[in-house]
């Protein structure tokens, strides 16, 4: 079942809709039509009480003031870094926006997580939609993009992102929904185990761009092919680790197609949160950075306190030849898949 609700208005009057989707069970997810956003997804812990395990804020404003986290944000039309704000395509150099020192990151100065989005119910499923004009934060086509959030009878939430466009350009989109599986607001997430099914990562350089290298996860923290308490890792005595301030790297998922990619899980609550995607990187942040704020219900929030699982393009793939491209052509279809499937263990 969908409802809708006014979620006030933008600081320029434009009024935003909060979609509450519900299933039978009373589990319950909430996306907003400002950034496609992902607010609040409630699934029962081991005593069957409800627990909302998504970081996010209870008006627009604070999204629009708090916007760097990009809490629970469908961002795009790149997200991640691209180096130097710059690529070269078909010949043709872009210059993008630089929104994190040189480098362009989550789509720029203004990325989709800051425009009211069309949408529309369509049985079970929200669908939010937008047209990124040609020349938006630098980059070429006219992009049109459609965003469908469904929620499953068994607690899953399924998010299908699709693109097209009118000349070359490059997409990558993604769900930047924070978790703590033991509620929102519940402390860090240190204790959370995490697994996922990749033997190899993309090293950072200087600049938290991908060096290029490929390396295998072997004898590292970055083995998480046996789940670990994100504890282990994040503090581990690791060039790696200490680049990213803890977790913030991007794994190459094996496999190609819809496949299980993590499994999060929280010892306290017995929840956990496996995801499948069809895209061939998971981006793990575990919000090293994440401002200390409050968040819906006078949560504290801050760092380390949500976890960051972001299926996607590898970053920075359009300046680097040996990642998968994320080139999209006109006549051609991006169709991506994430489901976040919620479990108990
Ligand atoms: C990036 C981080 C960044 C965060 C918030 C994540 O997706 O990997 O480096 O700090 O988003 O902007």
């Amino acid at each position: 079942m969908i409802t809708a609700r006014s979620f006030g208005t933008t600081a320029d009057g434009a009024p935003v809709t909060c979609f509450h989707l519900e299933n039978s069970s009373g589990a319950w997810a909430e996306v907003l039509d400002y950034g496609a956003i992902l607010r609040g997804v409630a699934v029962p812990d081991r005593t069957g009480r409800l627990r909302d395990v998504c970081l996010g804020f209870d008006t627009a404003k604070e999204y629009q003031e708090k916007h760097q986290g990009y809490l629970g944000a469908l961002v795009g039309r790149c997200a991640n870094r691209i180096r130097d704000a710059r690529f070269t395509l078909d010949g043709r150099t872009y210059t993008l926006a630089a929104n994190e020192r040189n480098n362009h990151l989550h789509g720029g100065v203004r990325g989709f997580d800051q425009y009211v989005w069309d949408h529309s119910v369509e049985g079970d499923t929200v669908v939010f939609s937008r047209t990124s004009p040609n020349g938006e934060e630098g980059y070429p086509g006219t992009l049109k993009v459609r965003v469908s959030y469904t929620l499953t009878e068994d607690n899953a939430l399924r998010l299908v992102v699709e693109g097209e466009s009118d000349a070359d350009t490059v997409i990558n989109l993604t769900s930047h929904a924070y978790w703590n599986l033991n509620g929102h607001g519940a402390g860090d997430v240190g204790s959370h185990t995490l697994c996922i099914d990749a033997i190899a990562f993309t090293e950072l350089a200087s600049d938290n761009c991908p060096n290029g290298t490929i390396a295998s996860v072997v004898g590292s923290p970055f083995d998480l092919r046996t789940a670990r308490p994100l504890e282990e890792g994040w503090d581990a005595d690791h060039p790696q680790i200490r680049q990213g301030g803890g977790y913030d790297h991007n794994w190459a998922i094996r496999g190609t197609g819809l496949r299980r990619a993590a499994v999060l899980a929280a010892p306290e609550s017995g929840i956990t949160l496996s995801l499948s995607t069809t895209q061939p990187g998971l981006q793990v942040y575990s919000g090293n950075f994440l401002p200390v704020m409050t968040g819906k219900g006078d949560a504290h929030y801050g760092p380390r306190r949500g976890v960051a699982l972001e299926a996607q393009g590898f970053p920075n793939a359009v300046n680097q030849p040996g990642f998968p491209s994320v080139v999209l052509r006109p006549g051609e279809r991006y169709h991506q898949e994430i489901i976040f499937a919620f479990g108990l263990d």
